[in-house]
C-alpha cells in the first residue's frame, strides 16, 4: 500500500512517465453511451422486484410552531395504503443533516420539514395518501427575514474554518485614502435544483441496509444515516454509481432516512424521491447575503485597504457558515485587510454548502467592487488588479503554491479582444443594443481530502478501479480511467472504473472540488506499487522500464502484461489523507473571466453576446470534461448574476417560486457560445498528481464579469442581485 507524504515523494509518478498518451487528453466520458441510452441505473431506477413499496413524504405546511398530533385514519383506508409513518422518533428533523436527525420533540424548524411518510403499492397512492393526512400544528410567527434582523447577527461559529481577520485600522485607511469604495451588495437565497431529484431506495437483508440512492459523499452519508437510525455503520451499505447533479445538497436527504425506516417497517424495499416543490425546502439553500466592500487606494492605483465584511443566515441547528470572504483573503495586496462574518438565525431550512461556498457570492460582490475601483482610479480593470497582485499571500505571508492570475488575466485580454472595450459606458451601440465587455477574477481555495482506491491488475492484463468515489457529472469514470491507464501503459478500453458503492474503499467523495485531487492520487498511488511490482518481475528499475498498450518494456524485452502477472492478479490500495497536502503554501486555482453582454435599451433586457474563462487550475486530466466543468461553472454565473432567486414570502417562511418553471437558471437561449482556456501549471505542493479543484473555480468571478459588462455598456451599477431588467431600466 503507498501513503503519500509530502515531504517524501511529490513527483516523478508513474503516470509522469507515461507513455500510453491518454493522461489529458480530450476523450470521451467512458459512460457516456451508457447515459444516452439510458442504460446509466440512477438512484430511483434500480430494480428490486415486484414487492418494492413506494413512499411519499408528508411535510408540515407552516414554518414554525408545535405538532400536536395527527389524523391518519382517512389515509390508511385509502386502497394500496401499506403504512402511515408520523411516529418514529427517527423520522428525520433537517435537511441534508450531517447530525443526528431525530425529531422527538414535534418542533417545526421550517417550511415544508419532513413529518413522516404514506408508504403505499404505487406512488400516486402513496402520495393521495400523504396528502389525506391531517396534521393538527399550532403555528407560531417565524423569523425570516434576515435583512430585518441584521442588529441581531451573531459571530461566526467556533468550528468555521474560516475566522475574522483584522489587519491595521480600516477606518483609519478609509479616511486617509486618495480614492475609496464603501458600499452594500446583497444576494438572495439560491436553491440547488438538481436534475435528478433527491430519490432513494432502501432495502433490509438480515439486519443490513442497502441504500440506491444519489449522493455525493458515501462514507460520509453512511455514517450519519447510520446515526440517524441508531444502526452501526458496518450494517448500511449505499450504493449510488450515477448521480444528476450534487452542488453540495446530495449529502444526505431525508427521503433516504424514511425509506430505511419504511423499508425496516414493512420488511419490503421502500423507494421514496422527493417532489420537485418539496426539494426547494429540504435541501440545503445557499444563504441570502449582506455583503459590505470598503476599498482604499491611493491615487497610483495601490490598494492599501481591503474590507468584506458580511451578514449570512442560517436555521436552527445549523453549524454551517457561508465563508463569504473565502476568496478575497489571499486575492489582492493590501497592507489593511478585515474581514468578517456574522450569522442572522432564521426559521428556514439550514443554509449549507451549494456550489462554490464562499466564492460564488462573495467574489460576485468583491469584483463588481473592484471594478469600481479601477473606474473610479481611471485605470483599465486589468491593470489595476495586476498592479495589486501580491507577493505573498497577504493576510497569512505564506507562499502561493502556484498562482498564475496575472497570465489568466493577460491571456484572455488578447484572447477576447480587451483591446477593443471603450472605457466610457454607453460608447457601443448596436440597433437597440448598448454592448459592454467586463473582466473578472476567478479563484478558488484548493482541498485535499481522505481518499483510498484498490487498483487490481488481472490475469488477463486489465485493469480494475475500485473505490466509492463518486461521479457527480463531472466524468470521475473518465479520469480515474486516465490515471490508470497512463500509469499502467494500458489503452482506455482494458481499465474498468468502479464507483459509487461503499463496499469499495472509501474515497474523498465530490463535493469543494476536491474530488480529482483525492481519489486521482489515491488511484496514482496505487498503481504506483502496481508499477512497482511489476518492474522487480522483469528485473529493472521502475524509472527504466516502459509500460505501453498492455506490455512492460525493459531492455530488450516486451513483455505483455498478462504473462507478467500470472495467476494471480496483482492487487495495490492507494491512500492519500488530508494531512499530506502542504499547508505552509497559500493554495488556490486561479481564472479570469471575461464577458460581452448587450443590454436592450428600451427594455432593460440582458442578452450575454460571449464569454471567456481562462483558468488555471494545476494539471488538467482531461481537457474535455475539464471545458465541460467550466462552460457549467461559467453558465452557472450568468445564472445567479442574472436570474437565479428563491423568493421568499416573509411572512409565512415559504419560497413561492419553488419549481424550475418559476427558478429561473439559464437555458441554451441564454447561453451564447463559451470559450475556455487552460494555463497548465502542475502544482506539486498540492497532492501527488498536481491536481488543483477546478468546477467551482469556474463559478467564481463569472456573475461579476457579466455585471461589470452590463456597467460597461449601460452605465447602470446594480448591488442587488439578481440583476433583473427591472433594476437595470
Ligand atoms: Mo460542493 S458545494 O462542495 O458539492
Amino acid at each position: 500500500m503507498t501513503e503519500f507524504r509530502m515531504d517524501a515523494d511529490h513527483a516523478g509518478l508513474a503516470m509522469d512517465r507515461g507513455v500510453q498518451g491518454v493522461l489529458g487528453k480530450g476523450l470521451n466520458r467512458v459512460e457516456g453511451v451508457l447515459k444516452v441510452m439510458g442504460a446509466a441505473t440512477y438512484g430511483y431506477e434500480h430494480q428490486l422486484g415486484t414487492e418494492v413499496a413506494y413512499g411519499y413524504l408528508i411535510t408540515t405546511p407552516v414554518a414554525k410552531g408545535k405538532v400536536i398530533g395527527f389524523d391518519t385514519d382517512a389515509a390508511r383506508a385509502m386502497p394500496g395504503v401499506l403504512d402511515i409513518i408520523v411516529d418514529d422518533p427517527r423520522i428525520p428533523r433537517q435537511a441534508a443533516s450531517f447530525g443526528p436527525a431525530a425529531n422527538g420533540n414535534a418542533a417545526i424548524d421550517h417550511f415544508d420539514q419532513v413529518l413522516g411518510a404514506a408508504i403505499a403499492t404505487s406512488f400516486e397512492a402513496a402520495r393521495a395518501a400523504a396528502r389525506a393526512v391531517r396534521v393538527d400544528i399550532v403555528a407560531e410567527q417565524g423569523r425570516f427575514d434576515m435583512m430585518a434582523d441584521i442588529a441581531n447577527a451573531s459571530g461566526p461559529p467556533k468550528s468555521s474554518r474560516l475566522q475574522d481577520v483584522a489587519k491595521g485600522d480600516i477606518d483609519a485607511a478609509m479616511t486617509t485614502a486618495d480614492v475609496t469604495v464603501d458600499q452594500v451588495y446583497t444576494t438572495p437565497n439560491q436553491v440547488h435544483a438538481a436534475m435528478e431529484p433527491h430519490a432513494s431506495i432502501a432495502t433490509w437483508d438480515d439486519g443490513k441496509l442497502t441504500l440506491y440512492s444519489s449522493l455525493q459523499i458515501l462514507n460520509v452519508a453512511k455514517a450519519v444515516l447510520a446515526r440517524s437510525l441508531g444502526i452501526d455503520a458496518t450494517a448500511v451499505r449505499i450504493v449510488s454509481p450515477y448521480i444528476g447533479g450534487g452542488f453540495g445538497g446530495k449529502l444526505l436527504g431525508p427521503e433516504a432516512v424514511m425509506a430505511a425506516i419504511a423499508s425496516q417497517r414493512l420488511d419490503r424495499p421502500v423507494k421514496i424521491a422527493m417532489a420537485r416543490a418539496q426539494l426547494f425546502h429540504n435541501v440545503y439553500r445557499r444563504t441570502d447575503t449582506h455583503q459590505r466592500i470598503r476599498l482604499a487606494a491611493n491615487a497610483d492605483g495601490r490598494l492599501t485597504a481591503i474590507g468584506h465584511d458580511s451578514v449570512v443566515s442560517q436555521g436552527p441547528d445549523g453549524g454551517f457558515m457561508e465563508p463569504v470572504a473565502l476568496g478575497t483573503i489571499a486575492l489582492y495586496a493590501a497592507a489593511v485587510r478585515h474581514f468578517s462574518h456574522k450569522i442572522v438565525t432564521l426559521d428556514m431550512v439550514q443554509a449549507g454548502a451549494v456550489r462554490a461556498p464562499g466564492e460564488a457570492v462573495g467574489m460576485l460582490a468583491l469584483e463588481t467592487a473592484i471594478d469600481e475601483m479601477a473606474e473610479q482610479l481611471g485605470r483599465d480593470p486589468i491593470d489595476f488588479r495586476k498592479l495589486n497582485e501580491p507577493e505573498v499571500d497577504p493576510t497569512t505571508g505564506a507562499p502561493y503554491s502556484t498562482r498564475r492570475l496575472v497570465e489568466c488575466l493577460d491571456e484572455g485580454a488578447r484572447r477576447f479582444g480587451w483591446a477593443r472595450r471603450e472605457a466610457i459606458p454607453g460608447s457601443v451601440r448596436d440597433g437597440e443594443w448598448l454592448v459592454g465587455m467586463g473582466v473578472a477574477a476567478a479563484v478558488r481555495i484548493n482541498l485535499l481530502v481522505d481518499s483510498e482506491a484498490r487498483v487490481t491488475l488481472g490475469t488477463n492484463g486489465r485493469a480494475t478501479v475500485e473505490t466509492d468515489m463518486t461521479d457527480i457529472g463531472t466524468g470521475t469514470y473518465t479520469i480515474l480511467s486516465q490515471i490508470a491507464g497512463e500509469s499502467l501503459g494500458l489503452p482506455m478500453h482494458c481499465v474498468d472504473v468502479r464507483l459509487g458503492d461503499t463496499d469499495l474503499p472509501p474515497g474523498s467523495g465530490s463535493g469543494g472540488s476536491f474530488g480529482a485531487a483525492s481519489a486521482g492520487s489515491s488511484v496514482a498511488l496505487a498503481c504506483e506499487d502496481i508499477v512497482a511490482e511489476l518492474a522487480s518481475r522483469m528485473k529493472a528499475r521502475p524509472e527504466d522500464m516502459t509500460l505501453k498498450d498492455g506490455h512492460a518494456i525493459a531492455g530488450n524485452r516486451r513483455v505483455p502484461l498478462e504473462e507478467l502477472v500470472g495467476d494471480a492478479p496483482i492487487i495495490a490500495i492507494g491512500k492519500i489523507s488530508q494531512g499530506s497536502n502542504a499547508r505552509t503554501f497559500s493554495q488556490a486555482a486561479h481564472g479570469a473571466q471575461f464577458a460581452e453582454v448587450g443590454v436592450n435599451a428600451v427594455t432593460g433586457e440582458v442578452r450575454v453576446r460571449r464569454m471567456l474563462g481562462v483558468f488555471e487550475a494545476g494539471r488538467i486530466l482531461n481537457a474535455k470534461t475539464a471545458r465541460s466543468q467550466a462552460i457549467g461553472g461559467m453558465i452557472w454565473g450568468i445564472g445567479y448574476a442574472l436570474m437565479e432567486h428563491a423568493v421568499l414570502d416573509k411572512r409565512h417562511g415559504q419560497f413561492v417560486n419553488h419549481d424550475l418553471g418559476e427558478y429561473h437558471v439559464p437555458v441554451h437561449a441564454d447561453v451564447p457560445h463559451l470559450d475556455v482556456h487552460f494555463i497548465e501549471d502542475i502544482d506539486h505542493h498540492a497532492n501527488p498528481i498536481g491536481v488543483k479543484g477546478l468546477g467551482e473555480l469556474t463559478i467564481s468571478g463569472a456573475g461579476a464579469a457579466v455585471t461589470n459588462a452590463i456597467y460597461n455598456a449601460c452605465g447602470v451599477r446594480v448591488r442587488e442581485f439578481p440583476m433583473t431588467l427591472d433594476k437595470i431600466l
